[in-house]
């Protein structure tokens, strides 16, 4: 996954590099985010050596930074904020977005957010701070401790940071990520069948809606195997693993090669129905006035393939269809054996390949259907990521 840490100014801001350490060894890709306040008790460059990457502390610090609380928010997975103190539970609490950290956690309103709180017993009790804190916990945001021990003003009580190793438990057990101990096959894009040495058939298919698939399932702590087919996407996260194949009969491979270690596959690839029977080592020549035949054959098809061979996994295929829709969608659900199949219709305007939208309808093998707004490519990976593993 990706994390971005964010630190506030508290004595326990010294144990934030242990934090980020151990987000790292467990194999998570880290950005940290501090307030001026915090580098009082840590350094900037400690931060980000043990991240590998530029601290974030200054929402002006140049023109191309000045939007870099949105970036990081498109970047990250998870927010963390250790330590937090009453200062930042209040802001937040209160919408007050005044310095790149607050600004983060303002623009974070999508995605799992954890804080762990660390102050003065005393701070820690005033309602005031109890009652922000209840409602950041009415908001979904997760809280990890605080803690009973020595304090830093020499007393006891509650109020201590939890430990790293408790923060990374609780941040990463599987309320937040819920398929964190599952793999995925995602296939994605349109496939070409090769003509001749310059020549292919091919479809308009972007792999946008695969590409977010595969992201929102990363999201949610899976492991993908993203198998795409010819497409300008790429994509870095340390959880997807991406095979860049050309033709049906190589997605074939490299799809049913993956696909008995996964717990799902969604299929969402344009794959041509057929190839032609033969590819020309030359560039083939004109062939006159009376036209040209070219000979194709089936391809194998993926998804049905994948529905034989299934034992417990959960299967998704896509149906793009232009008329009979749902008719044609259900036939394809119940011949090809599958959980469910994800419906674009394209008569829906913004819906289909190369928009950034999509409008599906999500039909499932016990009978139920889901249908979505016209939404933006991720926020569909989201429904439908959510839908097929509720
Ligand atoms: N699919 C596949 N392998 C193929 C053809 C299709 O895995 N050779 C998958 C697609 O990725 C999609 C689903 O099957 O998830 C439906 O694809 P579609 O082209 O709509 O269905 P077909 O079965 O090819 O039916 P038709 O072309 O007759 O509509």
């Amino acid at each position: 996954m990706r994390i971005v840490v964010g630190i506030t100014g508290g004595i326990a801001a010294y144990k934030a590099p242990e934090l980020v350490r151990l987000l790292v060894k467990a194999g998570h890709e880290v950005r940290c985010a501090a307030t001026e306040h915090a580098l009082e008790f840590v350094t900037r460059v400690t931060l980000e050596t043990v991240s590998g990457h530029p601290l974030y502390c200054d929402l002006f610090a140049n023109n191309e930074r000045s939007t870099q609380h949105i970036s990081l928010k498109d970047w990250g997975d998870m927010l963390i904020v250790a330590p937090a103190t009453a200062n930042i539970i209040g802001k937040v609490a209160n919408g007050i977005a005044d310095d790149a950290l607050s600004t983060l956690l303002l623009a974070f309103s999508q995605k799992p957010v954890v804080m762990a709180p660390a102050m003065n017993s005393l701070m820690w009790a005033h309602p005031a701070v109890q009652r922000n804190i209840e409602t950041l916990r009415g908001w979904g945001i997760r809280m990890v401790g605080p803690a009973e021990g020595e304090l830093a003003c020499g007393t006891d009580g509650i109020g201590r940071m939890s430990e790293p190793s408790e923060i990374v438990d609780a941040a990463l057990s599987s309320s937040h990520c819920p398929l964190s101990t599952q793999k995925w096959l995602v296939t994605a894009g349109p496939t070409y069948e090769r003509i001749d040495r310059v020549r292919f058939i091919g479809n308009y298919s972007s792999g946008k809606m695969g590409f977010a698939l595969a992201e929102a399932l990363a999201e949610a702590g899976a492991e993908v195997e993203l198998v795409t087919g010819p497409t300008h996407l790429d994509i870095n996260h340390p959880h997807i693993h991406v095979v860049r194949v050309e033709s049906a009969r190589e997605m074939y491979a490299a799809a049913t090669e993956a696909f008995p270690q996964c717990t799902g596959a969604i299929l969402s690839a344009a794959v041509a129905d057929y190839h032609p029977a033969e590819c020309a080592d030359h560039k083939l020549k004109k062939q006159g006035d009376e036209g040209m035949t070219l000979q194709l054959v089936q391809n194998p098809d993926i998804l049905a393939t994948l529905g034989g061979m299934k034992q417990q996994q959960t299967l998704v295929g896509f149906a793009l269809e232009t008329d009979h829709e749902l008719e044609n969608a259900q036939g394809k659900l119940q011949r090809k054996h599958l959980d469910h199949i994800v419906m674009n219709s394209l008569r829906d305007e913004g819906a289909g390949f190369g928009v950034d939208t999509n409008k599906v309808t999500i039909l499932s093998a016990d009978g139920s259907r889901k249908e979505s707004p016209l939404m933006s490519k991720k926020e569909v990976a989201r429904l439908i990521v959510n839908t097929i593993t509720s």
